[in-house]
């Protein structure tokens, strides 16, 4: 098959057909162990890619700017505030014109935009797929209220790294208590790569914190297609029993935007903290470890230590969260490389290289 990722927008790797997602993860591993002299290394040369942040970011940002800088190009910072955008409560150019223009400087533009800059769940999403259908340029998402693809590609790059072939190897996606207030978004993407690619998920979380549920339908479908399984539990004992991989997370109550609009976002993450820190034993615990079977952890980013989970277990030999880390960088140059990147290398033909 050849692959025709120039071009393409990544919203959420569930967009994309599993080739496609294997080829970013295996220019990725090329990228990791080669990474100043790859062929591709220039395949950017003096192209900008712009990074629309809405909220705040540690690993996103800097990841998404070392790779543009890798690859011989650069990634522009922008937000809201640097532009004039028409919004429910502000007049001003529209997405379309935005978009459009945005098109004529740039080869990609990355986007993030979270729980507290949106009203209610899914706008986040409708923003970066109307951006997607007025652009002549790739969008990536870099975190929305639904989905996190570069998080979810690193996740596997990781699990590959440290366990090989991960078909039927189980992991445990573990709800944790913390006074983060998470949006969906890690979450959603990674039960629904890691179902999509053959893993056996367990989601495991209290009563009362169902994700999407068309989000939980795809992951069914994968899991189906995958010859895999996908369950969802709430005793945290079946959770942990045989999990080979355990990353545990915080995230909010669907109630969250319908308290944030009655009542502010302060108050609508307070009142989210208070009721998550109730849940005593939802913290990933050595203990809890123990009873998976010699399992790793992994964690996106933040870790909300001794919340979501303790020192010992994060700081611990069988903690992949910094390798994941790093791994947003491979990931994301992978996709600038390939959705981007129109490349003349000589001794990296597009042909062979695909695109
Ligand atoms: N995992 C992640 O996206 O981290 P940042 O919020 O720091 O970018």
């Amino acid at each position: 098959m050849t692959m025709t990722l120039y071009g393409r927008d990544l919203i959420t790797t569930q967009d994309w057909p599993v080739e496609y997602i294997e080829r970013a993860l295996e220019l990725a591993v090329e990228f990791k162990e080669d990474r100043y002299n790859h062929p591709l290394r220039n395949c950017l040369d003096r192209r900008t890619f712009a990074m629309f942040f809405y909220n705040p970011s540690v690993r996103t940002r800097q990841s998404f700017e070392a790779a543009a800088t890798e690859l011989g190009g650069h990634a522009q910072f922008l937000e809201p505030k640097s532009m004039r955008l028409k919004s429910a409560k502000s007049a001003g150019e529209t997405i379309e014109d935005a978009a459009k223009v945005m098109s004529r400087y740039f080869v990609g533009i990355g986007i993030r935009i979270l729980e507290t800059a949106i009203e209610e769940y899914g706008q986040g999403d409708e923003l970066l797929r109307e951006y997607a259908q007025h652009a002549s340029i790739p969008i990536v998402s870099m975190a929305h209220d639904r989905f996190h693809p570069c998080q979810g590609l690193a996740d596997v790059m990781g699990m590959r790294q440290h366990a090989g072939d991960l078909k039927g190897k189980k992991l445990l996606q573990v709800w944790g208590k913390g006074a983060l207030v998470r949006s969906w978004s890690s979450v959603q993407e990674s039960i629904l790569i890691n179902s999509r690619l053959g893993m056996d998920v367990t989601l495991c979380h209290p009563e009362g914190y169902d994700l999407d549920p068309e989000v939980i339908k795809w992951c069914e479908e994968n899991a189906e297609a995958s010859d895999s399984t996908f369950e969802i539990v709430h005793d945290l004992e079946e959770g942990y029993d045989g999990a080979n991989f355990v990353y545990s997370r915080n995230w909010m109550t669907s109630d969250f935007y319908d308290l944030a609009s009655k009542h502010g976002i302060e108050e609508a993450k307070k009142r989210e903290t208070q009721k998550a820190m109730k849940y005593d034993d939802w913290i990933t615990t050595k203990d809890w470890m123990d009873k998976a079977d010699d399992a790793f952890f992994t964690h996106c980013g933040p870790v909300d230590r001794n919340s979501e989970v303790t020192d010992e277990v994060v700081d611990g030999p069988k903690s992949i969260v910094y390798d994941i880390a790093e791994n947003r960088l491979h990931v994301q140059k992978a996709v600038m490389a390939l959705t981007m990147a129109r490349t003349e290398a000589e001794d990296y033909p597009p042909e062979e290289f695909g695109i």
